[in-house]
């Protein structure tokens, strides 16, 4: 595929997330006339924030019902519980489900409170609902200053399926500001693998600043390769980086 299909560029962060809503908003509409439901999976971080912003406004000035929704988050911290407000759930809560009319049985979460013993039946309990909600229609992705998505790490492979992985301290420093100090924040998470994010029939990557510029051109225009998990998606014929003009900056025309 040339590169230019690979992403989209927009003139700043609300622009393209106007346009991912609109995206998923018509697949909401056109599920929704035939009855049926749509399976995202979702992120938590900075990131997706206008995009959460962007849904909630069409859910109350629109009309967009999102009843026929079903989520799965991408991961979750290990060791704390739901209610904790570092953690992912709590994050997605107060970011986006409370303000939307998604049903909460239809809301999906890995736990940060499995206890080592449980953590492996428990990912494999994920994807068994993943696959039994028909598979994930659009996988919405941030990505980390080193190419992580979800908290597949540098060094994971491909075809890695939902588990428990330690974190770097690179993604505990970035992901800080939500606790009292990076030593409170946990070094172990669960995710979903690389090759489950791979099987959604579509993805869109948001990645917006000039933090995220060198990250942005190396999954997109570098080789693939474990060191940049990110870069595994360039496999992936549905997959479309959306970015502002600065986190599009270090990518080169052809
Ligand atoms: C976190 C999450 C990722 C997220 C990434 C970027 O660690 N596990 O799913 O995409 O970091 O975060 P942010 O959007 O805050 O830059």
């Amino acid at each position: 595929m040339p590169y230019s299909h690979r992403f989209r560029v927009f003139e700043n962060c609300d622009s393209a997330s106007a346009q991912v809503a609109a995206e998923i908003a018509q697949l909401i509409r056109e599920r929704a006339i035939l009855g049926r439901h749509v399976v995202l999976g979702l992120p938590a971080g900075k990131t997706p924030v206008p995009l959460y912003e962007e849904l909630i406004y069409l859910h109350r000035e629109e009309s967009l019902s999102l009843a026929n929704v079903v989520t799965f988050n991408l991961d979750e911290y290990i060791g704390l519980p739901a209610s904790h407000p570092g953690s992912f759930r709590a994050f997605m809560q107060r970011t986006f489900f409370d303000h939307v009319d998604i049903p909460a049985e239809n809301i999906h979460f890995l736990s940060g409170n499995v206890s080592r013993a449980e953590a492996t039946s428990h990912c494999a309990d994920y994807e068994h609902k993943i696959a039994a909600a028909g598979g994930i229609d659009f996988q919405i992705l941030g990505i980390g200053r080193n190419g992580h998505i979800g908290f597949n790490e540098p060094g994971c492979m491909a075809d890695s399926r939902t588990r428990p992985v330690t974190l770097f301290d690179m993604t505990r420093r970035d992901t800080a500001r939500w606790f009292p100090g990076i030593e409170r924040v946990p070094n172990r998470a669960l995710t979903m693998g690389c090759g489950t994010i791979l099987e959604a029939r579509r993805i869109a990557v948001l990645a917006w600043g000039s933090r995220k510029s060198r990250i942005v051109r190396r999954a997109i225009q570098g080789p693939v390769t474990a060191d940049v998990p990110a870069s595994y998606l360039q496999a992936h014929p549905g997959a479309i980086f959306y970015l502002n003009s600065s986190a599009a900056a270090c990518l080169k025309s052809k």
